[in-house]
Formats: structure tokens, C-alpha cells, sequence
């Protein structure tokens, strides 16, 4: 989930710290029925995997990407997902969907 626009493990984080801020869970990062750039780019790049790691992986990249775009370095790299954690199976189409999410979301921004 994201506090105040940043990842965190939703499970390290005591409710108190939580207070008073804005906390962001996967339900509510589409637009009604147009899900998140980073969502799109999942399901077209079969980076899906079950309930318990996609949402994690899904908002820890939207973060990542935020970063990355207003960092001096373009190119968001798969390691920092190193902290969310599938061991079913590869994250080759996870790296994959980042990356093409991180185009989209500057498309994305650039029109808002
Ligand atoms: Fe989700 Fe492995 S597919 S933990």
C-alpha cells in the first residue's frame, strides 16, 4: 500500500503511523473502470500473479516509476522489487511490465 504516496509493507506498519495520512490500497488506484497504467501494463505484459504478490508488486512499481520520473535516471530497474517476493515463479514479465508501465505513466502524467 502506499502512506502519503510512498510504498510501504502494509504488514510492518502499526495503524498509528498511519494516522492522519493518506493511505492508497490497489482498490484505489484505477479510475472507475480504467484501471492504473501500472495495472494495464501487468495484464498486457502476463506479469499477473496471485492475489497475495500482485498487489504488492503492482504498488511497490508505481513507486518505483514515480521515483525513477522524477529522478535524473530514466530507467527504473527490476531490483528494487527485490523487497516483494514470489517464489512460484520468474519475474521476468513483472520486470517487463515496469518497464512498459514507466512509459505509460509519463504519457499518462504528461496529459493530466
Ligand atoms: Fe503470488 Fe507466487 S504467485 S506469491
Amino acid at each position: 500500500m502506499h502512506i502519503d504516496g510512498r510504498a510501504v509493507k502494509s504488514c510492518t506498519v502499526l495503524v498509528g503511523q498511519a494516522n492522519g495520512a493518506n493511505v492508497t490500497t490497489i482498490e484505489g488506484i484505477s479510475k472507475g473502470d480504467e484501471l492504473h497504467p501500472m495495472q494495464s501494463a501487468f495484464r498486457d505484459n502476463h506479469g499477473l500473479q496471485c492475489g497475495y504478490c500482485t498487489p504488492g508488486m503492482i504498488m511497490s512499481a508505481i513507486d518505483i516509476v514515480n521515483r525513477y520520473a522524477a529522478s535524473s535516471t530514466r530507467t527504473p530497474s527490476g531490483t528494487k522489487l527485490e523487497g516483494n517476493i514470489c517464489r512460484c515463479t520468474g519475474y521476468h514479465n513483472i520486470v517487463k511490465s515496469v518497464l512498459d508501465a514507466a512509459g505509460r505513466m509519463q504519457v499518462s502524467q504528461a496529459a493530466e
